[in-house]
């Protein structure tokens, strides 16, 4: 079997062009144009890559984007500061702090002093514990990415069987508790996890996030699954010259594609959704703020 190739570009595309949409009809109907905030604290240039490209993204939906650049040796205090201050200010309805955060800041008590109805990435204690109950939340933006792809390739979920890889709180147990609410039978594995080739072999959806290399390979993958691939890894590649670097996924995609029924391939799968759910949750945001119905197809 060749897998279809599941293509998270043009999905996300579509996501943008609702999320564009309801913008539209949310400033036409009720003078509304939602915000998001986005606070970066020091230079990682990755995040500085991301923080841009939702900006203009935000920006481009026909959203209000509000950057908030502070150095890397800024006090905690003064981010707490910052941080209530977009709590209070009526025209944020999404606060993002982008992560990882520098060593002398406590990451959980910044992302908990976040309100949680503009937690537009789903971290706050309140939000885990909603999802985590199976109550309206904000959910994170990867696995709500994710949701949607599998949506979309298998209608319902129920009764899957669904295995992620990965116990990270951002991606692998929001993840799980998004299948557990589709009512898929899901096992979440990780590197203690016991004979993990043959367990991955019994999943219909199979989720990695483990931030390794391809380690999934063609013969850990049941015929006819579908594989999510969330891993976004640069390791180097000397056939393309000195000093080149490429991005592989968690999954050795060539083998995984000749046994899967569908698979998302990196770049341009599960990546691309991820800035896409990121403004879906600001119009949500917006949307129960001032008690309008929430976009329909944009929220878990
Ligand atoms: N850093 C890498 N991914 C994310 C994300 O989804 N949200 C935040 N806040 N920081 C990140």
């Amino acid at each position: 079997m060749t897998a279809e190739k599941i293509d998270g570009k043009a999905f996300a595309e579509v996501v943008r062009q609702q999320v564009t949409e309801h913008v539209t009809k949310l400033k036409a109907d009720h003078g509304l144009t939602p915000g998001l905030a986005v606070v970066l604290v020091g230079e990682d240039p990755a995040s500085e890559v991301y923080v841009r490209n939702k900006g203009r993204q935000t920006v481009e939906a026909g959203m209000q984007s509000f950057e908030h650049k502070l150095p890397a040796d800024t006090p905690q205090s003064d981010l707490l500061a910052v941080v209530e201050r977009l709590n209070t200010d009526p025209s944020v309805h999404g606060i993002l702090v982008q992560l990882p955060l520098p060593d002398h800041i406590d990451e959980a008590l910044v992302i908990n002093a976040i309100a949680p109805e503009k937690d537009v990435d789903g971290f706050h204690i309140s939000n885990v514990g909603l999802l985590g109950t199976g109550q309206k939340s904000m959910v994170p933006c990867t696995p709500l990415g994710c949701l949607m792809l599998l949506r979309d390739r298998l209608g319902s979920l129920s009764g899957k069987s669904a295995v992620v890889v990965g116990r990270s709180n951002i991606v692998g147990k929001p993840m799980a508790n998004l299948l557990l609410r589709d009512s898929a039978t899901v096992t979440i594995a990780h590197s203690r996890t016991k004979d993990i080739e043959a367990l991955c072999r019994t999943a219909d959806i199979l989720v990695a996030a483990v931030g390794r290399p391809e380690m999934i390979k063609g013969d850990w993958v049941k015929p006819g699954a579908v594989v999510i691939d969330v891993g976004i890894n640069r390791i180097d590649a000397p056939e393309r010259g000195e000093g080149k670097t490429r991005l592989v996924g968690d999954v050795d995609y060539a083998s995984a594609a000749e046994v899967a029924g569908a698979i998302t391939p990196v770049p341009g799968g599960v990546g691309p959704m991820t800035i896409a759910c990121l403004l879906a949750n600001t119009v949500t945001a917006c949307c129960r703020a001032n008690g309008l119905p929430e976009p329909e197809g944009l929220t878990a």
